[in-house]
């Protein structure tokens, strides 16, 4: 049968192109190469292709006692909702019922556990060692569909003008707008007005009370997410940002340009102690000592698990090193300390569901007069984002 033969192909391509990926690296750079060498694929070969390999990182590579093909048909068998009746017969492990074609995802999943020696739970690595705040019920079926892109307005005043441009978009309590992936927000005309972020890195600031705060040192800035979120909410805050990577602050700097003249920055690498730092803008520079500011953000470097839904590529790799980054993020907290104010906060905050770089974390912390005055996640599982753990940490 011809859709069959295609179906085959469209499997076999997909093989190939997971074989060119790097374990622990992102996928995408690695399907665009592809398909960049492969110009006879059609947009809907493309589609399909995609697919296959995203629907083996998201569920495929955790049925271990399979070969990577029988992964690939039988996770594609899974998550694709209306499955054609000629395509339960490629997979021939064992036999799947016809009924397998009206199931829903969970009933097949069920099916799975009872003939294959697999359990649901091993989709997500060292699911044991999840926060217990999580709920895993509604977390592990997230697994298993790409989240919504969420994005904010620059300017609160032009919220509903963007609100109208748009079709199709979610609209969540604290005005973050998410629409799903592939959406063509360019030819929305709202780009110029719209800054991307998930949802839960626009909410995870809600945690924390911002009155009376003046001067913010953002100490993991990469480029600039959350220093952006504060600075287009926030009129009387200055912020001074810093990054180990030199690389990553020339887009900081691009990125806030807006806000030049409440700005600067530095590269600093927080594993080590530090005793002043000196930050720059375009116009001038500033030093700072300990203990310079009202409020230190921590946005800090981790696993990443908390975002393992809309990189699934992720969850296969070999090693995921949570150790390192929990010590990691203690050097980079120890060493920030010293720079709040008395009175001011620390907001820790992780984009991990593991509570080794959460909660247990911060009980490992000894610092000075820390006093954990709240700590969440904002469970974004629920709502078709990231998950993230925050921790507002006063001096007193
Ligand atoms: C989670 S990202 C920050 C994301 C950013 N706050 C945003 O909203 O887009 C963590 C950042 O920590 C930085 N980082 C890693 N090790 C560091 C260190 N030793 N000192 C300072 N920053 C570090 C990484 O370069 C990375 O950009």
């Amino acid at each position: 049968m011809k859709e069959q033969h295609f179906f085959n192909r469209h499997v076999d391509f997909a093989l190939t192109c997971l074989d060119k990926h790097e374990s622990g690296k992102p996928f995408h750079p690695t399907l665009h190469q592809y398909f960049k060498s492969n110009r006879q694929f059609g947009s809907r070969d493309r589609k399909t292709i995609k697919n296959l390999c995203y629907n083996w990182f998201r569920l495929g590579y955790s049925f271990g006692k399979l070969s990577r093909k029988d992964q690939m048909v039988l996770s594609n068998l899974c998550i694709t909702e209306s499955v054609p009746e000629w395509m339960l017969g490629l997979f021939d492990v064992f036999v799947l019922p016809p009924s397998w074609i009206e199931w829903s995802l969970q009933n097949r999943l069920e099916f799975l556990e009872k003939h294959l020696e697999w359990n649901t739970n091993e989709v997500f690595p060292e699911m044991d060692k999840m926060s217990s705040e999580v709920n895993k019920e509604v977390f592990i079926p997230h697994l298993f569909k790409q989240p919504l892109v969420w994005f904010r307005c620059k300017n609160a005043n032009e919220y509903d003008d963007v609100c109208k441009k748009l079709s199709d978009v979610t609209i969540k309590e604290n005005k973050a707008l998410g629409v799903s992936a592939g959406h063509l927000l360019d030819s929305s005309g709202v780009s110029k007005q719209i800054e991307i972020q998930d949802y839960s890195s626009q909410e995870v600031f809600k945690a924390i009370n911002l009155d009376g705060v003046q001067s913010v040192w953002d100490c993991c800035c990469a480029s600039g997410g959350k220093s952006l979120t504060l600075l287009d909410r926030t009129k009387s805050i200055n912020i001074c940002a810093s990054d180990s990577r030199k690389s990553i602050l020339s887009n900081f700097i691009k990125r806030t340009g807006r806000h030049r003249y409440r700005v600067w920055s530095a590269v600093v690498d927080l594993a080590k102690p530090i005793s002043k730092i000196k930050f720059e803008s375009k116009q001038n520079s500033v030093e700072k000592t300990a203990p310079g500011f009202d409020l230190v953000v921590a946005d800090l470097p981790c696993s990443g698990s908390g975002t393992w839904n809309r990189n699934p590529e992720f969850k296969s790799a070999s090693q995921h090193n949570v150790l390192k980054y929990r010590e990691l993020q203690q050097q980079i907290v120890q060493n920030a300390w010293p720079f709040v104010k008395k009175g001011g906060r620390l907001l820790y905050t992780t984009c991990s569901v593991y509570k080794a770089e959460n909660e247990d974390n911060l009980k490992s912390l000894n610092l000075d007069g820390m006093e954990v005055v709240n700590q969440g996640y904002v469970h974004g599982y629920e709502h078709d984002s990231d998950t993230m753990f925050y921790a507002e940490l006063k001096k007193i």
